[in-house]
């Protein structure tokens, strides 16, 4: 699972700024990063972390440490007596005979080691081969709450999906550094966007996904700010353009072979099908169709109160297994 950490409320709420007493706040800044995949730090490392990749880099960093404990690079360490050099001055018959059994000695040792190297070399380029075949499910996560209901909605999710082989990369829309769009016109010039930021790494993301779900709470009977930046953002995903013949049209550069769900959290008296109706709308211009929502309502403010509703997260668990199980949509 990936998840895209920004300048953090390190930046937004410095020590001189925070309410430290403050009941959300408050645990946010002191949350240890190791706490969990989905417990993200709270300062500012605006980077995105591939589960599979961070996975894959810890396996080599702690083949590195064997290795070099080792001796490194692959050698077992030479315990053997200190040799003399063969044909050297004083070398007798016996002693030339002796350094030849230590060379094929040597030979035999390092043999094994050396092809053993290779395979995992050739073990590491099936993985990365695996990697790029496996389905890709991205969450974007619109709440700024850590522990929220969102966010354990989508976790449920995450789960799923990875259960069922997938590989899910979220993004904290909170936590990430994205300029709002500029509307800036017809065909922006360099890549999806004008503006070269956070966003970058969630248009690749979403470019190469297989599923996407949408996770925001209510505010205000629609999505949160941090989510709407990033939907504004991906406006570029289906620029308007100047069409043939005169006039404008729009240009989706992405096929709508992914499929979509929405998780929202919300009051019980309140609605959330005007978020949906601008999160679907997101949908179709970034070539996903939508499929369900996954909506918490709730009577209470208590944080991640959805754990009180364990079928609602085993569903969720079943979508995200679902969306990585079920085939591409072909585009119509
Ligand atoms: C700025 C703001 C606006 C909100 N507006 C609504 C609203 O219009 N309708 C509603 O049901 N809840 C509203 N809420 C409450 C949240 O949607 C609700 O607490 C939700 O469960 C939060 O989910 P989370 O903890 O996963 O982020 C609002 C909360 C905030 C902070």
């Amino acid at each position: 699972m990936t998840t895209l950490a920004g300048m953090g409320v390190g930046r937004l709420f410095g020590p001189g700024r925070l309410d430290p007493g403050h009941r959300r706040l408050h645990p946010r800044v002191v949350r240890s990063p190791s706490a969990g995949s989905w417990r993200h730090r709270s300062r500012g490392i605006a980077r995105c972390v591939d589960t599979e990749s961070e996975r894959s880099r810890a396996a080599q960093r702690r083949q590195g440490r064997s290795a070099s404990a080792r001796g490194g690079a692959g050698f077992e360490p030479d315990h053997s007596p200190r040799r003399r050099r063969v044909g050297g001055r004083g070398q007798t018959r016996r002693s030339r005979r002796e350094a030849q059994d230590d060379r094929a000695r040597d030979a035999r040792r390092l043999r094994p080691q050396g092809s053993r190297h290779l395979l995992d070399r050739r073990a590491q380029a099936v993985t990365a081969l695996d990697a790029s075949a496996r389905r890709r499910l991205v969450a974007l996560d619109g709440s700024p709450v850590l522990g929220g209901s969102v966010e354990r909605l989508l976790e449920a999710i995450a789960e799923g999906a990875e259960a069922a082989g997938g590989i899910v990369t979220r993004f904290k829309c909170n936590e990430i550094q994205v300029k709002p769009c500029q509307s800036c016109g017809p065909e922006p010039t360099t890549g999806f966007c004008v503006f070269h930021d956070d966003m970058d790494p969630i248009y690749e993301a979403l470019r190469d996904a297989h599923a996407v779900a949408v996770g925001s709470p209510i505010y205000f009977d629609t999505v949160s700010g941090p989510l709407k930046l990033v939907m504004d953002r991906c406006n570029c995903i289906t620029p308007l353009v100047h069409a043939p013949g005169g006039g404008f049209t729009f240009r989706p550069l992405w096929p709508r072979t992914r499929r979509g769900v929405f998780v929202t959290a919300l009051s019980s008296r309140h609605r959330h099908d005007l978020a949906e109706h601008s999160v679907r709308g997101f949908m179709k211009w970034i070539g996903t169709r939508w499929e369900e929502t996954l909506a918490f309502a709730h009577d209470d403010e208590g944080l991640g109160s959805v754990v009180a509703r364990p079928e609602l997260l085993e569903h969720a668990r079943e979508v995200g297994r679902r969306l990585i199980e079920s085939p591409p949509l072909v585009p119509s």
